[in-house]
């Protein structure tokens, strides 16, 4: 089964609704003949209609960073899926590790989210990572079998290759330190795995992002691992230009 490789840009709590419309004029041109790759920008919320608009009609897709998982309610400061289907964003970002570290986001939440965000038509890409600690103690894998199983555990098994998984190392985000292709190819190989103990086809069709430190002197070697199908990237998608060679890296 071929895997389009997907390159996203995290940009995290940066750009401003007229900053998000100049990098967009500035990156259409650049990744306009680019095939075989799909291509996503992660914005804040109050940005995302105008992404949406300025995006329209190009390869370019919208997702939001985080949402809840309930429709409506009384949960101040949240945003739900369908809030954000009415603006045509694509997909969401969830569980990433600012996310959990900072705003204590737990994998219970992640089992109620992942699901919801597929119900509602977005495309979930669903972060896992270890810490330097828990690497160092030999613990990524006992990390990421809990944090994948309880995150795709609501997710029925025929549409689990819709959800796009992202690994990231937390000592490899904003770092500069990223992981060696052997420590990527090891760890994306075993959430691909952990797919196909409950669906190996759809392990077949999951793509799996690696994150943390992805630049354009980096991202060849790393998209070329034969279970890396893309990127999540952070700091180097914050200008088009940088932002634009990860995406030509990508292409087949
Ligand atoms: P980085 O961030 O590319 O700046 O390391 C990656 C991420 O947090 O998704």
């Amino acid at each position: 089964m071929t895997r389009i490789p997907l390159i996203a840009g995290n940009w995290k709590m940066h750009k401003t609704v007229a900053e998000a419309e100049e990098f967009i004029a500035g990156l259409l041109p650049r990744v306009s003949s680019v095939d075989g790759v799909d291509v996503a920008l992660c914005g804040p919320f109050t940005a995302l209609q105008a992404m949406v608009d300025s995006t329209r009609g190009s390869r370019v897709e919208v997702y939001a960073q985080t949402m809840h998982w309930t429709t409506h309610g009384a949960y101040t400061g949240e945003v739900s899926a369908p809030m954000l289907t009415e603006l045509d964003v694509h997909g969401v970002v969830l569980g990433h590790s600012e996310r959990r570290e900072l705003f204590g986001e737990t994998d219970r939440e992640l089992q109620k989210k992942v699901p919801a965000a597929l119900e509602a038509g977005l495309r979930p890409i669903l972060c896992v990572g270890e810490t330097e600690q828990e690497r160092e103690n030999g613990d990524t894998e006992r990390k990421l079998r809990h944090q994948i199983q309880e995150g795709l555990e609501k997710v029925p098994s025929e549409r689990l290759a819709e959800v796009v998984l992202a690994y990231e190392p937390i000592w490899a985000i904003g770092t500069g330190l990223v992981a060696t292709p052997q420590q990527a190819q090891d760890a994306v190989a075993f959430c691909r795995a952990l797919v196909a103990d409950r669906s190996a086809e759809q392990a077949q069709g999951t793509r799996i992002l690696y994150g943390g430190s992805v630049k354009p002197d980096n991202a060849a070697e790393l998209l070329a691992l034969p279970d890396v199908d893309g990127a999540l990237v952070g700091g180097a998608s914050l200008e088009p230009g940088p932002f634009a060679k990860i995406v030509d890296a990508a292409r087949a």
